[in-house]
């Protein structure tokens, strides 16, 4: 009889979940993806970060990052790869403006080095804060609308010798710094990230420790979490008030990345998803929504905030998508599961499962909040080039269809401009609308890119 009810119950959670957080699936046979247009008013982009493209980043925690070898002797990045020069996009920034106009796009999203901006606490550079100048300048008399980063996780060696973002104490340098930049540059730039990715930058720091500062510790993840989203809401509510703060759209920038099981019959995949998807996304669109962080997992995190300033406090919602993540439940000393791929999945070279309808979901989880979507990131790795296009065209058709339903998305900035550092990657992944030779700093573009210049073209 024990039995039978559990079984009864084991079928109707299953039942109950697989309705409520269906893997939605389109059939691409039935989908005309040749004829996408969208409306003169949404805007066209493409992004960089600064340390991934300017090169001579020598003052951050990246570079110590790649510069010094882990416990077991080794170095951190992919074949030992550090990001040097890059793409040199630093000296180069004009020749690469160029470029965005033969795109056809009409806004730059970039950000600002931290630690070329302030090398020592409490000590700006003039010479770094002028060409951040020069280059919002150049930026606009080409017509091209400038979205200035504030963090793209990346910290000045002098912070994370206070413990970056792990004391609260010390968010108040990244609003000093913030609020200084913003006094200089926000007559002219009007869109502004605050930070980038928090759950990235917790996730992949403190939880898997392939970012620095390479730590796994799920409490510290979700402090980190918290400590960057209260630095969000404190910059958002600084720059407000600050010259020009009524004039500017402020926000915070989160990558959404759902989290499917593996084995949709399977209580454990759903559970390793639940509490993966509750940390990545839940953490911060409640927060966004309600200003309350709330978790309460035993043996693993838990964390209690609230702040009733920090509900709704930012203009926009800036989505980076991707991709989703199919997890499977596993019983190790380490780790409860493992990443796997549905068997008709075309990859990404991250590898990540191409997964248009996923861009969707987020849009619409995006919506949630309540506030303006701007799309601050999407794109594909793709060495030969041969799932580029396909890639633009799918994603791009399901944003349209956001669109088409409502949704208030105001544009999209393509990952990336160019070929650039990938974090823990190296150099290896081919993000670039623009190939480029590392060696003579040429950049070519990409005929995948075609797609998006046509459908830019088309919408114009
Ligand atoms: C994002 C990140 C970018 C870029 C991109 C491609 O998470 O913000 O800097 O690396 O992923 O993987």
């Amino acid at each position: 009889m024990i039995l039978i009810v559990i079984i009864i119950l084991y079928c109707l959670i299953i039942f109950h979940m697989k309705f409520w957080y269906p893997e939605l699936r389109w059939d691409w046979n039935k989908i005309d993806t040749s004829k996408i247009k969208f409306p003169s008013s949404f805007f066209w982009g493409t992004a960089t970060a600064s340390h991934q493209v300017e090169g001579n980043c020598i003052n951050n925690n990246w570079f110590k990052w790649e510069n010094n070898k882990d416990k077991n002797n080794e170095y951190r990045i992919k074949d030992n790869q550090v990001a040097g020069i890059a793409c040199d996009h630093w000296n180069r920034y004009k020749e690469d403006i160029h470029l965005l106009k033969k795109l056809g796009v009409s806004h730059y999203r970039l950000s600002l080095e931290w630690s070329k901006i302030e090398p020592t606490k409490g000590e700006y550079n003039q010479e770094a804060i002028q060409h951040y100048i020069n280059v919002v300048d150049e930026l606009i008399s080409h017509n091209i609308t400038p979205a200035v980063t504030l963090h793209h996780f990346t910290n000045p060696i002098w912070f994370d010798k206070l413990g970056g973002f792990e004391n609260e104490s010390n968010i108040i340098h990244f609003t000093t710094f913030s609020n200084h930049i913003f006094s200089i540059l926000s007559d002219r730039v009007k869109l502004w990230c605050t930070i980038n990715e928090p759950e990235v930058y917790s996730v992949m720091g403190y939880f898997n420790g392939i970012f620095p500062p390479g730590k796994k510790n799920p409490q510290l993840t979700v402090n980190v979490l918290k400590n960057l989203l209260i630095a969000h809401t404190k910059t958002y509510h600084l720059l407000k008030k600050s010259h020009n703060g009524d004039t500017c759209q402020i926000g915070l920038v989160k990558n959404i990345m759902q989290f499917d099981p593996y084995r949709r019959w399977h209580l454990l995949d759903w559970l390793v998803c639940y509490i993966t998807n509750k940390v990545y996304n839940d953490i911060p669109i409640n927060y966004l929504k309600t200003g309350k962080i709330n978790i309460n997992y035993p043996f693993f995190a838990r964390l209690n905030y609230s702040n009733k300033n920090a509900a709704l406090a930012t203009d926009f919602f800036g989505l980076n998508y991707y991709s989703h993540n199919v997890l499977k439940f596993k019983f190790s000393k380490n780790e409860f599961f493992e990443n796997k791929y549905r068997s008709n999945d075309i990859l990404t070279d991250m590898p990540y499962a191409i997964y248009p309808e996923g861009f969707y979901r987020a849009i619409k989880d995006a919506q949630k909040v309540g506030k303006p979507i701007i799309i601050t990131e999407n794109g594909i790795a793709d060495y030969n080039d041969s799932r580029r296009s396909l890639y633009i065209r799918n994603y791009l058709y399901a944003l349209k269809k956001a669109l088409d339903e409502g949704v208030d998305i105001r544009g999209y900035f393509y990952w990336s401009l160019m070929d650039n550092f990938e974090w823990a990657e190296g150099y290896d992944m081919k993000f670039g609308l623009y190939e480029v030779d590392f060696k003579s700093q040429k950049r070519t573009l990409r005929k995948g890119s075609k797609a998006l210049i046509d459908i830019i073209n088309e919408s114009k």
